[in-house]
């Protein structure tokens, strides 16, 4: 199952993220799985991380939203009440001659295959993108769900049942990471456009007065996240207001991000109105309305969404990260060459610290060092090649600190910390060093 051709730094990327254990192709002594992705040590340590900084800045951080881990296949009229079983669809058509498919609204020419050049193409015709499966013994249509298609849905659907749980009054959110499927037509751009995925989203629920501020306050918190937790520059940003809003919507507006492949939606930041609730409220038959206290009013709370893919999250950061310099390598025992390196913020880099006995002899001495740091940060024993190759290797894996126990280490009970972006180095005192490391890679 063949990948579109890419641009030549993104394929540098992927190939770095196979090389390294970042990411690989599902099932690839099968010939790969369309769409579908893996993620090695390196990558699923990253992943973790970047996730990690999302839920401590949308949930940890806050006193207004909480946690949700819902199920990912639920009842499959939530569907039917979304919106999504009837109207979740790309336009698609296939060139008979190459056998290429193609989302109609990707195509420069509509007329034209952009494979082969061909005008054989099959009429458009509507393709859900929802994935099906069957729930009880009998496969038949009665039995049909479906895979979530976005996180948000069971967020409406236990909006009562958290509020209940928590007493949380109006405006609060609620968050949930957790994977989503979509059969994408053209599933591209390496795990950017993926038929398996994790999202992370927040529904702040508010009274529809003054919700316009709060889809004000939840865009630049947004926006802030990328400038100061994944220290994404300004310029590689852009907000997208959208030009067609849904029906319901009062604003809508995409982040996106200036990937080696062109400029790409990163997250979107959705006022949804009461969209959502009263389709729920509709479909279940229940009363969803909230009682406000303050002045004894029953109302359908309005939602204000933000909304991005972890996998897209994780992307972008390995796409910002990524580095080729001319470094003065000759110091590290290298030739003056072409140095690949990943610049990634220590609060997300896999390896955080890793720890470099400058002898054999001296394996031991590094791993009890190690050691008294496994659990603080993300660590590695590095033992194998000439010093220098190891820097190289760390450079690549993206590691900001590497601790290189040498014999002078057990005379004078200090190590020699280098540093991934100056490669300078500094001589730490062993009994400083957690201190010395706290700062630089807590923060
Ligand atoms: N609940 C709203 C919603 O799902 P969306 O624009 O369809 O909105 C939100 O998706 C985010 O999810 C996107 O901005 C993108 O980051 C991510 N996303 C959507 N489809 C994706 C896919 N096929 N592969 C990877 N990420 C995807």
């Amino acid at each position: 199952m063949s990948e579109q051709p890419i641009d030549a730094c993104m394929e540098k990327i992927v190939s770095l993220c196979k090389r390294r254990g970042f990411v690989f192709q599902s099932s690839e002594i099968y010939g790969g799985f369309n769409g579908f992705w893996d993620y090695g040590p390196y990558g699923i340590a990253l992943k973790r991380a970047v996730e990690r900084q999302w839920w401590l800045y949308m949930v940890e951080k806050r006193n207004n939203v909480v946690g949700l881990d819902s199920s990912i296949i639920c009842h499959p009229k939530v569907w039917k009440a979304s919106g999504h079983v009837d109207r979740f669809g790309d336009i698609m058509c296939d060139c008979k001659k190459c056998k290429t498919r193609f989302r109609v609204d990707q195509m420069p020419d509509p007329t034209t295959c952009t494979n082969c050049g061909s005008k054989d193409l099959t009429p458009p015709r509507e393709f859900n993108l929802m994935m099906k499966t069957y729930v009880g013994p009998v496969f038949d249509e009665e039995h049909i769900a479906y895979l979530r298609a976005e996180t948000c849905q069971p967020i409406f659907l236990d909006f009562h049942s958290i509020r209940i749980a928590t007493r949380m009054q109006l405006p609060f959110g609620i968050a949930q990471v957790g994977k989503a499927f979509r059969n994408e037509i053209t599933p591209r751009m390496f795990t950017f456009r993926s038929r398996e995925f994790s999202q992370m989203e927040m529904e702040f629920f508010c009274a529809d007065e003054g919700s316009m501020e709060w889809f004000e306050y939840w865009r630049k918190e947004r926006w802030n996240f990328y400038l100061n937790v994944l220290k994404f520059p300004t310029e590689k940003l852009h907000l997208h207001p959208h030009d067609k809003l849904a029906h319901y919507a009062k604003a809508a507006v995409d982040i996106e991000y200036e990937f080696p492949f062109g400029w790409g939606e990163l997250e979107g930041i959705h006022h949804r109105g009461t969209w959502d609730m009263s389709q729920h409220q509709q479909f279940s038959e229940q009363d969803l309305q909230y009682l406000d206290q303050s002045n004894n009013t029953r109302y359908l709370p309005t939602v204000v969404e933000t909304s991005v893919g972890l996998d897209r999250m994780v992307l972008a950061v390995l796409c910002n990260a990524y580095d080729e310099d001319r470094a003065p390598t000759q110091k590290e025992g290298m030739e003056d060459d072409v140095r690949v390196v990943l610049h990634f913020p220590a609060t997300v880099a896999p390896v955080q610290v890793a720890f470099l006995p400058l002898s054999k002899k001296l394996n031991q001495n590094a791993q009890d060092l190690q050691e008294k740091f496994l659990g603080r940060y993300r660590t590695e024993l590095d033992v194998t090649g000439n010093i220098g190759k190891r820097y190289r290797r760390q450079d690549e894996i993206g590691t900001p600190y590497c601790v290189t126990f040498d014999f002078d280490s057990l005379e004078d009970n200090a190590v020699t910390v280098r540093e991934r972006d100056s490669m300078a180095q500094e001589r730490i005192p062993i009994e400083g060093l957690r201190a010395y490391l706290d700062e630089k890679v807590l923060g």
